[in-house]
């Protein structure tokens, strides 16, 4: 009987093990031309050492929450993130941020036909979880998507898994509420809020490690691989220049875990 209860436990945790979906997020790049002042980060080599890392915790799917520029979307910034997100051979997702043009992720990511009115929003399934992906480069979520999210989260019938590059929440970075927020977060939560299950979101663009929770939402804010702000500085201020992704973890049931890692960050040589 011992045996026999221990043998199910055993079969019960591998189930779970095997189910158990790891997830990389990578955000806020803000990948610049050659030569581009980018304030002495090396940008580029900061998200080669996070992709080589992350590679190495072999995740299932990495994601790429935005702000994948520095400054506005350019093709050839996206063609060449692309060729090393290739090349690590890992299954991925991109969406856009404020310093993208979804449009050209779109043309270069071969994600046309995701595409609706100009907006990449869409919903892929990770493992055996259904994910959505929103589009906030506008600094808003469209009437238009609004209904789409609505009509995809009656579908789910357990916790669900959003990524977005704007968090949905005061993030309490004032340089950011103030200057950059989500410019119809209540729209946003009242759909969210009107979920009858728990709702994870992940989300970049305020280049901090937070976690926040508002009723049913818990907000992840990951650091970018650029450089960190200081949240409790009223004004625009660098806390530090460590690039971090965020590993995570879901199963089935839309149930998640999850860790920031930092790395060094790299200089460009003077
Ligand atoms: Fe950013």
């Amino acid at each position: 009987m011992v045996l026999e209860g221990a043998i199910s436990r055993l079969i019960f945790l591998a189930c779970k093990l095997f189910l158990l979906m790891k997830i990389i997020q990578i955000t806020d790049l803000h990948i610049a031309n050659e030569g581009e002042d980018t304030f002495g980060v090396d940008v580029r080599q900061n998200f080669l050492d996070v992709l080589n890392t992350a590679k190495s915790y072999a995740p299932g799917f990495v994601v790429l929450s935005g702000d994948i520029c520095f400054n506005t979307g350019e093709l050839h910034i996206y063609q060449w993130v692309k060729s090393q997100l290739d090349f690590a051979g890992l299954p991925y997702a991109v969406i856009g941020g404020n310093h993208d043009d979804s449009k050209m992720i779109a043309a270069v990511f071969q994600a046309g036909h995701l595409l609706t009115g100009g907006d990449l929003y869409y919903k892929r399934h990770i493992g055996n979880n259904p994910v959505l992906f929103l589009e906030t480069s506008k600094g808003i979520v469209s009437d238009e998507q609004l209904a789409w999210l609505q009509k995809e989260l009656s579908q789910i019938k357990h916790d669900a898994v959003i990524f977005m590059h704007h968090p949905p929440v005061i993030g309490g970075v004032p340089h950011m509420d103030i200057n950059y927020p989500l410019q119809n977060m209540a729209a946003v939560q009242e759909v969210f809020f009107n979920f009858p299950h728990h709702i994870s979101v992940f989300c970049g663009h305020y280049h901090v490690e937070k976690v926040l929770c508002k009723r049913n939402l818990t907000v992840h804010i990951t650091p970018s691989t650029y450089f960190q702000m200081d949240w409790h500085a009223e004004r625009f201020s660098v806390d530090h220049l460590r690039p971090g992704f965020r590993e995570i973890s879901i199963r089935p049931d839309g149930v998640v875990d999850s860790t920031v890692v930092y790395l060094e960050g790299n200089k460009i040589d003077a």
